[in-house]
């Protein structure tokens, strides 16, 4: 059998690609779908269905897209039996010599599903577990993000108990490590364990259910803002074909820029701090978490430019958020600061031709004035003067002297 865990990093999802015989299911895929297209190429794997555990609430699946790409069947956890894409808790799956049993295990989501793995072609009992969001290395997924946290908590203590049973001796591969929303702060940096160590040494496996609850529920973590629309997002049947996202130009930023777009710059701070748009949010795609973090300071609303030193970290940053339900994107701009230092100079030198131009028409136009004030000066004074000689000869004819000032 071939069998790998997947690692997204950035969110700590891990997800699963199995195969036997030429043929591979991917289990609870990441947004960006190229690493499985890259590993069944690389492997001679057809990639025939792709499963979710359950709909996740921290990120989007890349379920619709990696089946659009590779002609697989895209299911989801569907205990009601409504969709007819619907993987419902009995059901097995079969690829070569492997038997993908789901298994109902309640607590995270209603709808969650756990997979027991068995390999024929070495036993029949079940090797591996692929726990999704219930037991994870270390932690319990949280009980709160699709119930009422005690509910939760109380499905999944009796989850649990069920699915240690299937054996000490058996993998736990969880769909999240470190990092994730969807995990406590125990979550062990290793990314699988076995029943039996978790069993001994997960400290929450060791409580009953009163003391389970009441732990699981103490101090959860708040509830990111964005999860309902990526809960959406994944309940989805079809693919939205989202539009590939082109550099803009100065033209093109610029009345985005008027309209109040977002303007979320991905470049490191230090190049941040050499120069940036007004209004612009600094989220180094390099740093941990951007999705997360980028979920909590954006609206999925919102209209979204990123601005990124090279089209790899554009790529990078749209990918991550995506990955997240940010699909209001309208693309990206690169950061050039030389360009941009040109284009001030060039601006500048404008405005000061602009300016010497207007000088020189405003003091023509003031001499121009000053000529016919003089003029209107003149004229005034001669009216003056002819209006004092009929004045003076008017006083001559009444016998009367008088003179006329110069
Ligand atoms: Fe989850």
């Amino acid at each position: 059998m071939f069998f790998r865990q997947v690692l997204y990093r950035d969110l700590g999802c891990a997800s699963y690609v199995l195969g036997d015989h030429g043929e591979a299911v991917v289990v609870d895929p990441r947004w960006d779908i190229d690493v499985y297209l890259e590993l069944a190429a690389d492997e001679g794997l057809t990639i025939v269905q792709v499963l979710d555990t359950h709909d996740h609430a921290d990120h989007v699946s890349g379920r619709l897209r990696l089946a659009a790409a590779t002609g697989a069947r895209a299911r989801r956890a569907d205990p009601t039996g409504e969709d007819p894409d619907g993987i419902a808790a009995g059901e097995e799956i079969a690829v070569g010599d492997l038997r993908i049993l789901a298994v109902a295990s309640p607590g995270h989501r209603p709808e969650h599903l756990a997979f027991a793995v068995c390999d024929l072609a070495r036993g029949h009992e079940p090797w591996m577990l692929l726990t999704g969001d219930s037991l994870l290395v270390g932690d319990i997924a949280r009980p709160d993000l699709a119930y009422e946290a005690t509910e939760g908590a109380q499905a999944l203590h009796a989850t649990l108990r069920q699915l240690t049973g299937v054996g000490d001796q058996v993998e736990v591969w969880p769909a999240h490590v470190g990092g994730s929303l969807c995990g406590g702060d125990n979550l062990s940096g290793k990314t699988n364990s076995t029943v039996g160590f978790e069993r001994r040494h997960n400290p929450l496996l060791l409580l009953g259910e009163t003391e389970f609850v009441g732990e699981l529920t103490e101090s959860l973590p708040s509830r990111p803002p964005n999860i309902e629309q990526i809960v959406a997002l994944n309940r989805r049947r079809e693919a939205d074909p989202l539009p590939a996202l082109d550099a803009l130009d100065p033209d093109a930023l610029r009345p985005l820029l008027a309209a109040g777009v977002t303007v979320l710059d991905a470049r490191a701070p230090e190049e941040f701090d050499r120069g940036h748009l007004r209004n612009a949010i600094n989220l180094p795609v390099a740093s941990p978490g951007v999705g997360t973090r980028a979920g909590w300071a954006l609206s999925p609303d919102e209209q979204i430019v990123v601005v990124a030193a090279e089209p790899r970290g554009a790529q990078r940053m749209i990918s991550a958020l995506q990955a997240v339900g940010f699909w209001h994107l309208a693309g990206f701009a690169l950061a050039d600061l030389e360009a941009a230092r040109q284009r001030a100079v060039q601006r500048l030198e404008v405005l000061q031709a602009d300016y010497a131009a207007a000088r020189t028409r405003a003091e023509a136009a003031a001499s121009q004035r000053l000529v016919e004030l003089k003029a209107e000066i003149e004229k005034t004074r001669r009216e003056l003067h002819d209006t004092l000689l009929r004045l003076v000869e008017a006083a001559e004819n009444l016998g009367l002297s008088a003179a006329v000032p110069a």
